[in-house]
């Protein structure tokens, strides 16, 4: 089972064309804060999380055909105009998404969803449900792609080392695991050098500082927290629900 990283949205196509039909899992990865939203949101009872590539999708499709479901998600890391919910996991509470379809856009992380290839097993992870991802693509036992979300087309270190963590966790469920890219081994690299405090990736982050700054301080630790949701979005006819 081969092993690669797609480190910053520049690069995606190019990463997804170079596996070509080869390619049967495709993880995303978004720790700040899409992947931990939508890990939160099926956890506590959500039916279902659409991702959109673009805000203006996302009030089309509400508009025309899910009038009750509730449109979440940011810009610039604050809820959009006329959206029921922000990109804070600490909205998602039970009382407030139980049962309802979200439509999700957020800037880097649902795009990344949006835009997976078709016919392959698409997943979310983080670091709140490393350990069921993880087991999930070992099930799959296919070559896999983890993709970074990055932060406006560039990289992002917290996804980076995510990308390190899922990859020792692979090591450490799966006998057949092999990092196959230059990007796998630096990802491991990176989970090294963090792994004794992984927390300290997402505060030395420029995405964390930017958090920080609007005051969202808090959601650094909900998104550090490892294996604190133990759940696999999974995607079915473009919407994520739970494996
Ligand atoms: C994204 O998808 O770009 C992020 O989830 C942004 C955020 O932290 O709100």
């Amino acid at each position: 089972m081969h092993i690669s990283v797609s480190l910053a949205p520049g690069t995606r196509a190019r990463d997804i064309a170079q596996l070509g039909d080869s390619l049967g899992c495709y993880v995303v990865i978004d720790v700040l804060r899409a992947s931990t939203v939508i890990c939160t949101a099926l956890a506590n009872g959500a039916k279902e999380v659409i991702p959109f590539a673009d805000v203006e999708r996302a009030r089309d499709q509400k508009k025309r055909h899910d009038a009750d479901a509730l449109l979440c998600g940011e810009r610039a890391g604050v809820k959009i105009n006329g959206f029921d919910l922000g990109n804070s996991p600490s909205e998602y509470t039970p009382v407030v998404i139980s049962g309802n379809s979200l439509l999700y856009a957020s800037t880097n992380g649902s795009a990344a969803m949006a835009q997976s290839p078709q016919g392959t097993d698409t997943i979310v992870a983080g670091f709140v449900n490393l350990a069921a991802a993880a087991e999930h693509i070992d099930r799959i036992g296919l070559s896999t792609l983890i993709v970074c979300s990055g932060r406006e087309g560039g990289f992002s270190l917290e996804d980076a080392v995510c990308a390190g963590a899922l990859i020792a966790r692979l090591w450490e469920v799966s006998d057949h695991a092999e990092p196959a890219t230059d990007s796998a081994y630096a990802a491991q690299a990176l989970w090294d050098r963090y792994k004794d405090d992984p927390a300290m990736a997402l505060w030395q982050s420029d995405h964390g500082k930017y958090l920080i700054s609007l005051g969202f301080g808090s959601d650094l630790s909900t998104c550090a927290a490892i294996d604190s949701i133990p759940v696999v979005p999974t995607m079915k006819n473009g919407r994520l629900v739970l494996a």
